[in-house]
């Protein structure tokens, strides 16, 4: 355990250089291996969840190479061209690297054995062992979840699925396994889910139709067997790691943060959305598309926030945010109530249980039902100095969550465990401290 503690700060102020999307990250890598030939990759997320990926992809035959400073050569087989490892596949914490290499290794004809940590082997697999079993790959589970063993088809079928879930990690992994199949693989969404595969896809070259389903998501349809050609992929900055410093200089008075080459993603920033909601200053400058993604600079300023209802259909468009988001409605005036939560129960922690039970131990008020959370906001500083460690269950985004808020509180809050923060967010304490922060390890105190 690596226990950590955040006291009350002043005011964060300066520009920030926020690591690279961790879902994009994962599928540069992923997409360069099944292209044939040599693929680069400019500021791909050097955090352990991307890492899992790369040497997945090293031992089913890529040749991966890390030049520093995020960029990476790739050597990948083509489809069709991994060839069987010789050892069980660790995915660690990563439900994204399980779930897309499921989708991968669904059209391989060999056996794989895939693990992962204590919170991966707790989270459902059978939303992703289902589909791809209609489409012929075979799976032993333990009940549903890691470690799995999965027997990919000597000929997949292309599959039409609707999605039961709103899940961008299921469609992709679908979407993945249907390259290896003939003909039309079809993913229906019942709402927009982020699109950073299907982007991806076009930009190595594969084909992609995307229509507006009346269900209100998408219907998006890939052609199967396409010859994916090497590609030069620049990794946009993380929104999701971008929101721990937006919400900490939207509550800190005075603070004034830019963070530059964001990317901007419409089913990504549905906090941007609930945050101008509650009254936030945050500009965009600089739009442009980088390759296949939109990016943009960011500006926030400081700003008095009040509570609002965050509608479900949002859900989707901030699902990794509601942490962060439900320490933002901690410090504005009024209630905040979040809907559709449900999905939050299931990852890298039950997120709605962690979140709750930390905004208890701080002092702060909070209620939840299976699938909603209402937080009643204390206008200002709440009063923090949690008697015990925050409980983050390995939880990066728990963790996170927490230190902000001690930064925003009047006395410090101490989180449990730092140690998941490297999954996705290896410098969060360095970058925080540059602008402001006074995040340290409880050892030192
Ligand atoms: C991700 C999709 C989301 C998100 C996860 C990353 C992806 O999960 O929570 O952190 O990269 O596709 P779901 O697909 O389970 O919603």
């Amino acid at each position: 355990m690596n226990p950590l503690i955040s006291k009350p700060a002043d005011t964060l102020s300066g520009t920030s250089i926020i690591p690279g999307d961790k879902s994009i990250s994962h599928r540069a890598v992923l997409f360069s291996a099944l292209a044939a030939g040599k693929s680069e990759i400019f500021g791909l997320l050097e955090g352990d969840d991307v890492k899992r990926t790369a040497s997945a992809i090293t031992d089913l035959g890529c040749h991966v190479d890390s030049q520093g400073a995020g960029r990476w050569m790739i050597a990948g087989c083509g489809i069709g061209g991994l060839s069987p490892p010789n050892q069980v596949l660790d995915m660690g914490n990563s439900g994204t690297a399980a779930r897309l290499l499921l989708g991968v290794l669904a059209g391989y004809n060999f056996t794989t054995f895939l693990t992962g940590d204590k919170s991966l082997c707790k989270r459902p697999m059978d939303r992703i062992t289902a589909p791809l079993s209609n489409m012929g790959a075979t799976f032993t589970t333990s009940e549903g979840r890691l470690p799995i063993a999965i027997a990919g088809a000597e000929r997949l079928l292309p599959l039409e699925y609707h999605l039961p879930m709103a899940s961008a990690q299921v469609k992709s992994a679908i979407l993945l396994a249907g390259l290896n199949a003939p003909g039309e693989t079809t993913v229906i969404e019942p709402e927009p889910t982020r699109d950073h595969t299907e982007r991806m896809l076009r930009h190595f070259g594969g084909t992609v139709d995307i229509n507006p389903h009346k269900n209100g998501g998408n219907s998006i349809t890939i052609k199967g067997q396409p010859e994916l050609v090497p590609a030069k992929i620049s990794i946009p900055r993380d929104f999701s790691s971008a929101a721990f410093p937006i919400v900490g200089a939207l509550i800190l008075p005075g603070s004034k943060v830019k963070l530059p080459g964001i990317g901007v993603n419409q089913g990504r920033i549905g906090l941007l959305t609930t945050l101008h909601e509650m009254g936030a200053r945050i500009d965009f400058s600089n739009n442009h598309e980088n390759g296949s993604e939109p990016i943009a600079d960011l500006t926030i300023r400081h700003s008095e926030l009040h509570g609002v209802e965050v509608p479900a259909k949002r859900a989707p468009s901030m699902i990794d945010e509601f942490p962060i988001l439900a320490i933002a409605a901690a410090c504005a005036e009024g209630p905040t109530t979040m809907h559709g939560l449900k999905e939050l129960r299931v990852k890298e922690s039950d997120r709605l249980s962690a979140i709750i039970d930390g905004l208890l131990a701080s002092g702060i008020q909070a209620t939840s039902t299976q699938d909603t959370l209402t937080i009643h906001g204390v206008s200002g500083r709440p009063k923090g100095g949690n008697e015990n460690a925050i409980k983050t269950h390995f939880d990066h985004r728990i963790a996170m969550s927490f230190l902000i808020l001690g930064m925003c509180s009047q006395k410090p809050i101490v989180i449990d465990d730092g140690r998941s923060i490297n999954t996705s967010f290896p410098n969060f304490v360095e970058l925080i401290n540059q602008i402001g922060g006074n995040i340290s390890d409880m050892e030192n105190q």
